[in-house]
């Protein structure tokens, strides 16, 4: 039995918000009161700390099979438990793909032996990702793929991606779009603006990525299937994303933490560390997307962790592979923007919980008897820096190294498991 005392507890959706102790036995929350004490029962001094429902990652990058001198089903869940993640789903741009059942299981299996994060495989759209032959979502699916993607890419044949669409549609499969126009972006590195042609970098225009959001807004609502915009990073595509939801179809979005700090000018220093695709977009768009995580435009937020090398990285930047590895650092900047007054505290507590639940259509952790002890406890008030010499990733990669961040995940339950603690 575990007894977390004198905490906080805050679950947005069921409208929790008090001080209370929790008894956690055999892998549930069995009891909530004022107080509680059990003799012979582990405690968990939790006071001044917040116990939020689990929070779920739903855009990692886990790079096994293919490339696990980047990360491993292993290290990543092991990153993820530490960045207070009780859940996470992976991309499938894998080496193979995602893209035929036996690789789905293969990662079920690889996740079954890692620290027991849950892990939500999510498979690619076409075979190969190549935009060509689709996959075989029903077997897929069968073995555990919970949703699917090209991530990485688009599927830019329209035709082909309203087939996919109708096929996810048959079997409820959400459809998530990496939104990039690729005869747009080219081999462009950063963001098309003054920035681009004042530090001489090939320019992406935000355009590349709202004329795909726009298009396969337009094709789910053909297909009738959910669709999940990944990672959006422009003002642009909100316009878009806010039209869809008037209509009243079914289209949720995500941006990451870098897009909420990050901006252009910044690539002043040719760090590559910067270098993200989508790439980080001009001030305005980040107050953009500010505004868009409180106003409930964006539904919740993902780390899109991208683990790479540093032999990826400590080259120029025009040829560094794109991403940040964010799976260590994403709860902290969030409740830095807490602390920074942008999001109550509870609206951050939603976009890491049950808005990527509700996204992916799966039940949502709660804090409430019965229910899972599926439970990330937060500080809302711990300085810290971040540190990447630290990580339990294996992907040293991120911008954010140095960065002074106030409110950090300080422990990460499953089923009542302790997978990480700070306490
Ligand atoms: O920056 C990125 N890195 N964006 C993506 O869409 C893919 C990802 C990766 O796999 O490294």
């Amino acid at each position: 039995m575990l007894l977390i005392k004198g905490a906080r507890l805050v679950d947005p959706l069921h409208h929790v918000d008090k001080k209370a102790d929790m008894l956690v036995d055999r892998g549930k929350i069995v009891e909530i009161k004022n107080s509680i004490n059990v003799r012979g029962a582990d405690v968990l001094v939790a006071t001044n700390l917040i116990v939020c429902p689990g929070f779920i990652d739903i855009h990692t990058h886990l790079r096994e099979p293919g490339e696990e001198f980047k990360e491993t089903i292993e290290s990543g869940c092991e990153a993820a438990a530490c960045g207070g993640f009780t859940a996470i789903a992976c991309m499938p741009n894998t080496i193979p793909p995602n893209d035929n059942p036996s690789t789905t299981r293969f990662i079920m299996e690889r996740a079954r032996m890692a620290n027991g994060v849950r892990v939500m495989p999510i498979g690619a759209i076409t075979i190969g990702q190549k935009g060509e032959q689709l996959c075989e979502y029903f077997s897929m699916k069968r073995e555990g793929i919970i949703a699917i993607s090209e991530d990485g890419r688009s599927v830019m044949n329209s035709g082909i991606l309203r087939r996919a669409m109708e096929y996810a549609a048959t079997h409820d499969l959400l459809v998530i779009s990496h939104c990039e126009d690729h005869n747009l972006s080219g081999k462009g590195v950063m963001n098309e603006g003054i920035y681009s042609t004042r530090y001489g970098l090939r320019p992406i225009p935000t355009q590349a990525e709202d004329i795909i959001v726009y298009r396969d807004v337009a094709l789910s609502a053909l297909a009738g299937c959910r669709l999940h915009i990944a990672h959006v990073s422009a003002a642009d595509s909100l316009f878009h994303i806010r039209r869809a939801k008037k209509r009243g179809l079914r289209v949720t979005a995500e941006t990451a933490p870098h897009y909420l700090y990050l901006s252009d000018d910044m690539l002043a220093t040719y760090d590559t560390n910067l270098k993200v695709n989508p790439p980080l977009r001009s001030r305005a768009d980040v107050q953009a997307l500010r505004k868009a995580i409180k106003d409930g435009t964006i539904d919740c937020i993902a780390s899109d962790h991208a683990p790479h090398s540093s032999a990826e990285k400590d080259v120029e930047f025009d040829i560094a592979k794109p991403g940040i590895s964010g799976i260590e650092t994403s709860v902290g900047l969030v409740l830095n923007l807490v602390n920074e007054g942008v999001i109550s505290l509870k609206r951050a507590i939603y976009l890491l919980s049950a808005g990527p639940a509700k996204v992916l259509n799966i039940p949502p952790n709660s804090l409430s008897v019965g229910s899972d002890a599926n439970i990330t406890i937060v500080d809302l008030k711990k300085e810290w820096t971040v540190d990447p010499s630290k990580f339990h990733s294996k992907g040293r990669n991120t911008p954010f190294a140095g960065y002074k961040l106030r409110g950090k995940a300080v422990a990460t339950l499953v089923a009542g498991r302790i997978l990480y603690s700070e306490l």
